[in-house]
């Protein structure tokens, strides 16, 4: 018993997909159901935080507790919500499966079926969310997520470095794990150590990586 792990700490949680529009009925999306991160939300907040929750576009019900939830669908749009919110978190756990790119011109217009010929998107390179915190003098403790189809440990130690981050929870994406499923397995990583959380409910995970937070928080920042 005793204090919650997160009381009076302000927790930022973004998470889903991002829509990059191509036309005003067509986009480029991912995977990604909202479920990991949503699931975080509601475990920060039940462990006492007050939880800020960036979401991209997702069918899914706010969690029990959080806060306060900002709805967005581009990947600059949900860049801007949390650069926003950041300054008054003192962690940001960026789950959101941010699109890479975006197309360069959005046209107002739907496109046409052009018989016979290819059509070519040309699409510019969205800016890092994570990164951009981290390069800021003051920022929050920076936990990223990691899924990866292969070489699990190395490119998740790899975005744990070059993205400056605190921490960041890795899984591998397929045989019915990771995106789409209700089940999930994730390593932590952090400069000096890692954890192994095995497959479980993406809630139960979610509870377990919320305590290693907590716990690497409060040896880094006091
Ligand atoms: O490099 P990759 O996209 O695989 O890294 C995933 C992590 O980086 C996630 O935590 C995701 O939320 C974050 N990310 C971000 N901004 C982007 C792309 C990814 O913060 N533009």
């Amino acid at each position: 018993f005793g204090e919650p792990l997160l009381a009076g700490r302000r927790v930022l949680v973004s998470a889903g997909p991002t829509y990059e529009d191509i036309d005003p009925v067509r986009f480029i999306g991912n995977r990604s159901s909202g479920k990991m991160g949503f699931a975080v939300a509601e475990a920060a907040a039940q462990a006492g935080a007050e939880v800020t929750l960036v979401a991209g576009p997702v069918g899914l019900a706010t969690p029990a507790g959080v806060a306060r939830r900002i709805d967005v669908r581009s990947a600059a749009q949900m860049h801007a919500a949390v650069l926003a919110a950041a300054a008054q978190a003192d962690i940001y756990i960026g789950a959101a499966a941010v699109g890479d790119y975006r197309p360069q011109e959005v046209s107002a217009q739907k496109l046409k079926k052009r018989d016979g010929s290819e059509l070519v998107l040309h699409l510019a390179e969205n800016p890092d969310i994570l990164a951009s915190l981290s390069a800021q003098t003051a920022h929050p403790f920076l936990v990223g997520f990691a899924a990866e189809t292969h070489d699990v440990a190395s490119y998740a130690q790899g975005k744990l470095r070059h993205k400056g981050l605190d921490m960041i929870a890795a899984n591998q994406v397929g045989g019915g794990l990771g995106f789409e499923s209700a089940d999930n397995a994730l390593t932590l990583y952090w400069a000096d150590g890692a954890a192994e959380l095995p497959r479980t409910s993406k809630a139960e995970l979610a509870r377990q990586l919320v305590a290693r937070v907590a716990e690497r928080y409060r040896t880094a920042r006091g």
